[in-house]
């Protein structure tokens, strides 16, 4: 057998280890769904996550009109919508309080952008996108509402961030929060990712928030909806 062989049969063996991880990597990569594929990265890719979050599929479980209507929400009303991204809530929001402000919060600017873009093509003046930054989401003016769908997990250190966003809110204001419940479920984030819907309540309750009874229904998710106590001590 020549040189040249030889170094090409070691040159091979070297790299059958790398492809053999790479083609096993690629088909647990394929197994998961796409929401499994959201965890801890980033969503910048707009095209795709548009393709995920805006699927006419989910509306049948996300049960947006039931939501909003659960919420009440009114002509004037002024909203924070936290983790925004394509503006799935947020556009359907801003049809409603015609007379109010939305402003969709995000950390990815291509989402910010995308979803300013699709306020003025939908023709929703009353709908803007803002960069906030990971601990601060940086609303413009104290709002009546603010929503947060799916996103409660990707906040870090929650217990400061929702201590700050007092600062955003009137003092009737109120905090929605929408998220997968435990479990098995055909939609959502893996079962480690999520919250339990207690842990939710605690958290917020540390910070000053009040749970308040409400009356959605939605088959894979919690929504919970708090105001501020103003019984809590400084
Ligand atoms: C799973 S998506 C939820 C999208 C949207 N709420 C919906 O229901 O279609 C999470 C979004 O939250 C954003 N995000 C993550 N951490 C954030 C933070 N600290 N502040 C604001 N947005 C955040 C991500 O960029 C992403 O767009």
């Amino acid at each position: 057998m020549g040189t040249m062989k030889i170094l090409i049969l070691l040159l091979l063996s070297a790299l059958l280890p790398v492809t053999e991880i790479t083609a096993q990597h690629l088909k647990q990569r394929r197994d998961l769904t796409e929401h499994e594929r959201t965890e801890h990265h980033r969503f910048d890719d707009v095209e795709k996550w548009a393709r995920v979050f805006e699927d006419t599929a989910r509306d049948e479980w996300q049960m947006p009109n039931e939501v909003i209507e659960t919420i009440g929400i009114a002509k004037g009303t002024v909203i924070a919508d936290i983790g925004s991204a394509t503006g799935y809530f947020p556009v359907r929001f801003a049809r409603v309080a015609t007379e109010g402000r939305v402003y969709g919060i995000d950390i990815e600017s291509n989402l910010v952008d995308y979803l300013n873009a699709r306020a003025a093509r939908e023709k929703l003046p009353n709908l803007k996108s803002i960069l906030g930054d990971p601990d601060d989401p940086k609303i413009p003016e104290r709002v009546d509402l603010v929503f947060i769908c799916d996103t409660y997990h990707h906040i870090h250190k929650r217990g400061k961030y929702f201590e700050n966003l007092k600062k955003y809110m009137q003092p009737e204001g109120r905090l929605v929060i929408v998220d997968f419940r435990k479990g098995d479920l055909p939609v959502g984030p893996k079962d480690e990712m999520k919250l339990a819907e207690e842990e939710v309540v605690r958290e917020l309750t540390v910070v000053g928030y009040q749970l308040q009874p409400n009356s959605a229904q939605l088959p894979y998710q919690y929504v919970l909806v708090f105001d501020l106590n103003v019984n809590q001590p400084e």
